[in-house]
């Protein structure tokens, strides 16, 4: 039998006879947070909800549903238009207010009118502005799909909401770069014993995992740290060259890319050639001192001397496989 463990069962049922216990199964499935809006000829209308979901891509379409009981029920089952504001980690305050029973939960909100006059929140990690196309019946709810009209992206992470809780997304410790490693030492062998190859594969992976906590607080990824270094370094690159040397897929790139050009980090000019922005360079500037200073406190202790060996011979090991056909470096 598969060696896994059957977590402790905390509660069973028929939903009829305890829908309490029947809410919190299904608060077992987690959730993102969303703000969803219409606007009336009373004013705007807006509720939190988490049971948006994703519904085609072609045609474009998503649906949530709402309660019938709810305040905003005929006005959004009579409304043309919805958007739908998909919230970022530091907007509970948002999700309270459109979740309470406030008479004007739109009055100390910052929002401005979309498509068909729907407010958009301010400051939300998406949103998406949609034409209502169909509404189903939904027991207790009717199902409400919309055709998506426009829909943005921004930079950011999103708020979520899992067993009745506010939560934030954190990478899973079994993806963690250094977590995931199987140190030889674990197999009862000293690093010493180790090929050199398996010393550089096992220190890139602990220092990029360490360094990690760096790119955090500068809220940026891998792929965008990468890409602002190289920009740095050669300016005016296509998009094509970029991929090539930043050693990551054309997806990760153009992810990526498009989130750097969001937060004006990265422009392209007229020949379609990306370089960095003033804020760009500061921000490469600002992880290039992070560097530097991660280096001091890594290699602290180590003689200088040392170092400009370790140095010398990587530069050689990495000049060799980089340029194979150029010089004999074995001297
Ligand atoms: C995280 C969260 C998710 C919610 N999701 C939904 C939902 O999907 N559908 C719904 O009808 N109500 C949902 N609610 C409750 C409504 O937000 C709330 O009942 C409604 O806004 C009350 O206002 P109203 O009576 O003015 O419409 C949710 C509440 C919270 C806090």
């Amino acid at each position: 039998m598969k060696d896994s463990k059957i977590p402790e069962l905390l509660e069973q049922g028929n939903p009829a006879e305890d829908p309490k216990k029947f809410r919190r199964t299904l608060g077992q499935f987690a959730t993102g947070v969303t703000a969803i809006t219409t606007a009336t000829p009373e004013g705007p209308v807006g509720v939190t909800a988490n049971s948006f979901s994703s519904l085609s891509l072609d045609p474009p379409l998503v649906l949530w549903s709402i309660a019938r009981t709810s305040r905003s029920f005929e006005a959004f089952r009579n409304s043309s238009h919805f958007a739908v504001s998909i919230l970022a980690e530091n907007q509970i305050d948002v999700s309270q207010k459109l979740s309470s029973s406030s008479e004007d939960k739109f009055s100390d909100l910052e929002w401005n009118a979309g498509i068909g006059g729907s407010p958009i929140i301010a400051g939300a990690l998406a949103t998406i502005e949609c034409v209502t196309e169909t509404i189903h019946d939904g027991g207790d709810h009717i199902i409400l799909v919309g055709r998506v009209l426009h829909h943005r992206r921004f930079a950011g992470k999103p708020l979520l909401y899992a067993q009745g809780q506010y939560g934030v997304v954190d990478e899973h410790p079994a993806f963690r770069a250094a977590d995931s490693i199987v140190t030889p030492t674990e197999h009862g062998q000293s690093l010493e014993e180790q090929p050199l190859t398996t010393l550089l594969y096992l220190a890139h992976h602990y220092s990029s995992a360490a360094f990690d906590r760096h790119r955090r607080e500068e809220n940026i990824s891998l792929a965008q740290s990468r890409i602002l270094s190289e920009l740095k370094r050669h300016p005016r690159l296509s998009k094509q060259a970029l991929t090539d040397r930043v050693y990551l897929t054309e997806e990760k790139v153009a992810d990526a890319l498009a989130q750097l050009s969001e937060r004006s980090h990265v422009e392209t000019d007229s020949a379609g050639l990306l370089s960095l922005t003033e804020s760009g360079h500061a921000l490469a500037r600002s992880i290039r001192r992070r560097v530097a200073a991660y280096e001091a406190e890594q290699f602290a202790g180590i003689p200088v001397e040392r170092l400009a060996i370790t140095r010398d011979v990587l530069i050689r090991f990495i000049d060799g496989l980089a340029n194979p056909n150029e010089t004999d470096h074995a001297a």
